[in-house]
């Protein structure tokens, strides 16, 4: 078999192409990927920081510098677009959502939804945040043992469905909370990045694919349901009716396909992203006596067993740093994806118009140019000290620019509330050493993680 090495390849006064792993005819370096993705992009790293490479006939290119990261999400951000591949993955599911729209439509959709995310409407859903998590830590017995990832979606999927739809989903129509959770599974499935699944289109006929279409139909029926329901009720607190009742600088709403392409997006974007960062703050946190014994301190001191409210956020410096650290080492949203919509220079190289682009929060943000000692836990690395001398976009959970991450803040009060409440009357035990990781749209835990209840 004859190989081709991408190196530098001059073109006419332009600078060259990025170098990259040797890419193998017909397949390029999909069998080298799908084998081991950490391994592979653990690899690019001795191409240096603009790496190119090519997946299932896809041209790709790694940038694993910060500035880079900053020139493409926010300072030259308008000669990138959104990457065709994931609008076509996520297409049917998520639609012309939030996530995957452009231009002006894009535009008019986040303008319109903003509201929803003011700090005062976060301040709103902080009761329901604090209220289910202790009902759910209360629900254990000592020395039960739980999985802790299932048990967090659970708890993160009822308190967004309480902000989207003002619906507790465990009351009696529990059909949107089953069509999210389907779906969520199915996306899952599909979406894992060491699975030959993940590069087929939707129709190809799969036992994967059928599972993935049925739970979208029934995730459409639910959602035509409910937005029937609510067409013609009064205006609500919750993301839902803000929604209904939103119009753009024309006086025009939205119609019904454009609000179920956002609540499938909120669904999807807003729920297994917090459970994790949760799941991983908690297992962290479970192997880290030290840490946990500050935490304990911080929570007695600040709240002396009162439920945790926004107005303490503040004062829980070192909850912060916890989950500031966790979301460094675990990012749950581990990469950001874009396509150059021209011909762009970044680092030296030029990368062709049309380029699938990845920015990997998972390696950056835990490369040891910019954090020392990388592979450690260690909340108390975040001092401000600390924090001023580390470039910009080094460290990114949530993406950046025009395009970051519009549940941010209700993200970062969720696992905060949560996860103050939660250490306030457990602690766990683990039989988990080590975490194994897959890539699927989040990066999650292979296997189930036993935890065992220890009550405070
Ligand atoms: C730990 C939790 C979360 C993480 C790590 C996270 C991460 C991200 C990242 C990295 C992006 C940028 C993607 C890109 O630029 O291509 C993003 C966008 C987005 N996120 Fe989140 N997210 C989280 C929670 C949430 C929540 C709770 C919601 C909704 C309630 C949400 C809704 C969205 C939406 C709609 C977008 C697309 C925004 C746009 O393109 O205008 N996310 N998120």
């Amino acid at each position: 078999m004859t190989t081709s090495e991408t190196a530098p390849t001059e073109r006419s006064d332009d600078p060259p192409l990025p170098p990259g792993p040797t890419s193998y005819p017909g397949v390029g370096n999909t069998i080298g990927f799908l084998r081991d993705p950490f391994a592979f992009y653990d690899g690019l790293r001795e191409y240096g920081d603009v790496v190119s490479y090519s997946v299932a006939g896809e041209d790709f290119c790694t940038l694993l510098h910060p500035e880079h990261v900053e020139r493409v999400l926010v300072t030259e951000e308008s000669k990138f677009g959104k990457s065709e591949f994931i609008r076509e993955a996520g297409e049917k599911f998520i639609g012309n959502g939030l996530f995957a729209s452009e231009g002006e439509f894009w535009r008019r959709q986040r303008t319109m939804m903003q509201p929803a995310f003011y700090r005062e409407r976060i301040g709103t859903y902080a009761e329901p945040m604090v209220a289910f998590a202790a009902e759910t830590a209360d629900s254990w017995d000592d020395g039960e043992a739980i999985r802790l990832q299932q048990v967090m979606k659970r708890l993160t999927l009822r308190i967004l469905a309480t902000a989207l739809f003002d619906h507790d989903v465990r009351g009696a129509d529990s059909s949107i909370h089953d069509a999210a959770r389907g779906i969520a599974r199915a996306i899952n499935e599909k979406s894992d990045a060491g699975s030959v699944d993940s590069l087929l289109p939707d129709w190809v006929p799969t036992a994967t694919n059928r599972r993935y279409r049925r739970a979208i139909t029934r995730f459409d029926e639910a959602v035509e349901r409910l937005i029937d329901e609510r067409r013609d009720e009064p205006p609500g607190d919750d993301f839902l009716s803000i929604l209904l009742h939103a119009t753009d600088d024309r006086g025009e709403g939205m119609s019904d396909e454009a609000l179920r392409d956002e609540l499938a997006t909120f669904l999807f974007a807003g729920h297994e992203t917090t459970a994790l960062a949760l799941t991983y703050c908690l297992y962290l946190l479970s192997n880290h006596p030290r840490v946990r014994r500050k935490l304990n301190d911080e929570l007695d001191s600040v709240l002396d067993g009162d439920a945790p409210t926004m107005a303490d956020l503040r004062a829980l410096d070192y909850t912060d740093k916890i989950v500031t650290e966790a979301l460094r080492r675990y990012p749950p949203a581990y990469v950001v994806f874009r396509e150059t919509k021209q011909d762009v220079i970044l680092g030296g190289y030029t990368i062709p118009e049309g380029t699938s682009l990845t920015l990997p929060q998972f390696v950056i943000q835990n490369d040891d140019r910019w954090f020392d000692d990388p592979e450690t836990f260690d909340p108390d690395r975040w001092t401000p000290e600390m924090k001023a001398d580390l470039p910009d976009y080094a460290y990114f959970p949530f993406g950046g620019g025009p395009r970051h991450c519009i549940g941010m803040r209700f993200a970062n009060a969720e696992i905060r509330l949560v996860l103050a409440t939660i250490a306030q009357r457990v602690e766990f035990d683990t039989t988990t050493d080590e975490l194994d990781l897959r890539m699927g749209t989040t990066l999650e835990p292979t296997n189930p993680i036993e935890m065992t209840v220890k009550t405070r």
